[in-house]
């Protein structure tokens, strides 16, 4: 997610805001920008695109008066990174920063050109100054115009806004995402998160969703968007600075473990449409000619992503029922692969650097293939060389270990194959209406997997002393655990393999034995029969064995060592939950081994170089 500070006070309020955003750099943006009132004058805004250093730059060239200002850094979801995409965004003496999707921000925007309105960005974000400054225009106060406007979004949010005309105050409100109050003695702060205001103060209030702050430099006033007033009381927060960035979280990789519910909401936010039954991708533009002559996909990746390729071998050929491929980024060109316009590029890449598949895609797109790519960060090489891009929406991720990135992945492999499926015709609404509300219950299911992990951490100090683990898993499971093997292999050190449950008896069966644990993934699926079979042949060999299984199991828990259980789901969807529990006891196994987790040995975060 990006970056908000607001501040109200006796300081210069450009430095608190300059200061606060650097605060927030760790998060991974790729603009920014802050607006402040110098009372009795107009607002002054100073945005740029890249790092905090070239909005410094600017500031100090043109300083900004006033001691109430908002700042921002952006993490772009919509609309590219640029200095004119950047936040704030002005409209008729009305600032406003925001965090999250406006899901209707397109038929709200061009309700508004139809009244004239004229619009400097490509972004969600700057309907709402418009819509506030409507509010005021027609007599509201700000607070009350913020409310009305917030009553025409859907979405997730987390705002702030100032107006010149009442610069006595700061306006902050939240849905989905977060936004923390500091209190002051004689000023007042708003900010996305904690690491950037503690070094200002301790005292902090956290708004909950639905909630309007109102922040002057001597009050703090909390209402619902209905106007009701809510009683707060503040936290003494004594976390350090680090332990602040990481949102409380003891690592970068747990917390972001733990943004997968709303990260995967956020994949889907905007795009589905329960009634009509229907998903929708304006992002994706191979048009219906291009897409009507298509007899086989190639989905390409590495690593992590290369796992969610996989998963999406099964979701293609079921849904859109043409062959689907799938490659190695560092192995498709060296294969003459057959490309053309016939055949159809996926690709998926979190960072959008990976040489590997970066030069993939130049192959197939100089052997006349569209390419469709599925990526986490804006404007990113990859997204640049594709056709078409789809965005995870899963904001920044910072430890190397790939997680809310995986799962956001195939939560838009699932949209972008029943979207192709529906547009081919080869999948009935009836099903598009049953997948999307698999897809809609998904992230309460995610919040449940995760409630695992004390469980996890227990079986975790039970096993981090041995030295090589065995991964099973069948059909949509195998890629899976695959995942779950890498995911320990890089962050703890320990040899790890994944292996397609049914070659147990073709080679990995020799390594069985009391050192050697296996993890089983045994949903209730067509597999499962044949998985009871794997643990008894496991178990026989005096292997120990993790299951991973639904809640209804009665049979695969009552043979292995531990259990882990997770909420059933769609056969397509399980991959998703199913990572959980394996991204989880490989953390706690890391963390048990004292390895760096977010920074493990020899890794980089985007291999950027083939
Ligand atoms: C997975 O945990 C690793 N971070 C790594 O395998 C990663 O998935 C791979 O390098 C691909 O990165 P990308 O998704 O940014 O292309």
């Amino acid at each position: 997610m990006c970056g908000i500070v607001g501040y109200i006070g006796t300081k210069d309020a450009s430095n608190v805001l300059l200061d606060g955003l650097k605060r927030l750099e760790y998060r991974g943006y790729d603009s920014a920008g802050i607006a402040a009132i110098d009372v009795g004058k107009n607002i002054e805004v100073r945005r740029s695109a890249g790092k905090l250093f070239n909005l410094e730059k600017k500031v100090h060239a043109h300083p900004v008066k006033g001691h109430i200002g908002i700042g921002h850094t952006r993490w772009a979801t919509h609309g590219r990174p640029s200095e004119e995409n950047a936040h704030p965004h002005v409209e008729s003496g009305v600032a406003v920063v925001h965090n999250g999707i406006i899901e209707n921000y397109l038929p709200l925007k061009e309700g508004l050109e139809k009244q004239g309105a004229v619009f400097k960005s490509e972004t969600d974000t700057e309907i709402l100054a418009h819509l506030i400054s409507r509010q005021m225009k027609a007599g509201k106060a700000l607070e009350d115009a913020v409310r009305e406007t917030l009553k025409e979004i859907k979405g997730s949010y987390a705002i702030v806004v100032i107006s010149k005309d009442e610069p006595d105050k700061i306006i902050g409100a939240r849905m989905e995402c977060p936004l923390v109050v500091g209190i002051g003695d004689g000023e007042g702060f708003i900010a996305s998160d904690i690491p950037a205001i503690l070094n200002r103060t301790r005292r902090m209030i956290f708004l909950e969703d639905g909630e309007i702050v109102t922040v002057t430099k001597d009050n703090i006033e909390v209402k619902t968007i209905d106007g009701k007033v809510v009683k707060k009381t503040h936290r003494e927060i004594d976390w350090s600075p680090i332990m602040a960035e990481k949102g409380g979280y003891r690592h970068f990789m747990l917390k972001e473990i733990f943004e997968q519910a709303r990260a995967v909401a956020d994949t889907f936010r905007g795009r589905i449409s329960e009634e009509g039954g229907n998903v929708i991708l304006d992002d994706f533009r191979i048009n219906e000619k291009d897409l009507q002559v298509v007899e086989r996909f190639y989905l390409i990746a590495c690593g992590t992503s290369w796992h969610a390729a996989l998963v999406g071998k099964f979701l293609i050929e079921e849904f859109v029922k043409i062959p689907a491929e799938v490659d190695i980024g560092s192995e498709f060109r060296y294969r003459n692969p057959i490309a053309d316009k016939k055949t159809l590029c996926i690709a998926i890449s979190q960072s959008g650097e990976t040489a590997d598949t970066l030069a993939a895609i130049k192959e197939a797109k100089r052997k006349g293939s569209k390419i469709v790519s599925i990526c986490n960060a804006i404007e990113s090489s990859i997204a640049r060389e594709s056709d078409s891009v789809i965005y995870m929406h899963a904001g920044p991720e910072i430890g190397v270990a790939s997680t809310k990135a995986f799962t956001t992945q195939l939560a838009a492999l699932y949209l972008l194959s029943i979207n192709i499926a529906v547009k081919l015709g080869s999948i009935k609404r009836e099903t598009v209406k049953d997948l999307i509300q698999e897809l809609v219950k998904l992230p309460k299911k995610i919040e449940a997997a995760l409630s695992n992990e004390p469980k996890i951490e227990a079986i975790a100090k039970r096993y981090f002393h041995f030295r090589d683990f065995l991964y099973l898993g069948r059909g949509i499971s195998y890629p899976v655990a695959l995942e779950g093997a890498l995911k320990l292999k890089e962050i703890s050190y320990i040899h790890a393999e994944g292996y397609p449950a049914g070659e147990m008896k073709h080679g990995p069966i020799a390594l069985i034995d009391e050192n050697v644990p296996v993890v089983v993934l045994a949903p209730k699926d067509a597999t499962y029969p044949k998985m009871l079979g794997n643990i008894e042949e496991a178990k026989a060999r005096g292997g120990r064995v993790i299951a991973i299984v639904n809640e209804d199991d009665n049979e695969a828990s009552k043979k292995a060592d531990d259990v882990i259980i997770i909420p059933s789901a769609s056969r397509h969807l399980s991959p998703i939950l199913f990572t959980i529990p394996l991204q989880l006891l490989a953390y706690h196994i890391a963390v048990l081994k004292g390895t760096d987790v977010d920074q493990p040995r020899n890794l980089a975060k985007s291999v950027t170089v083939e």
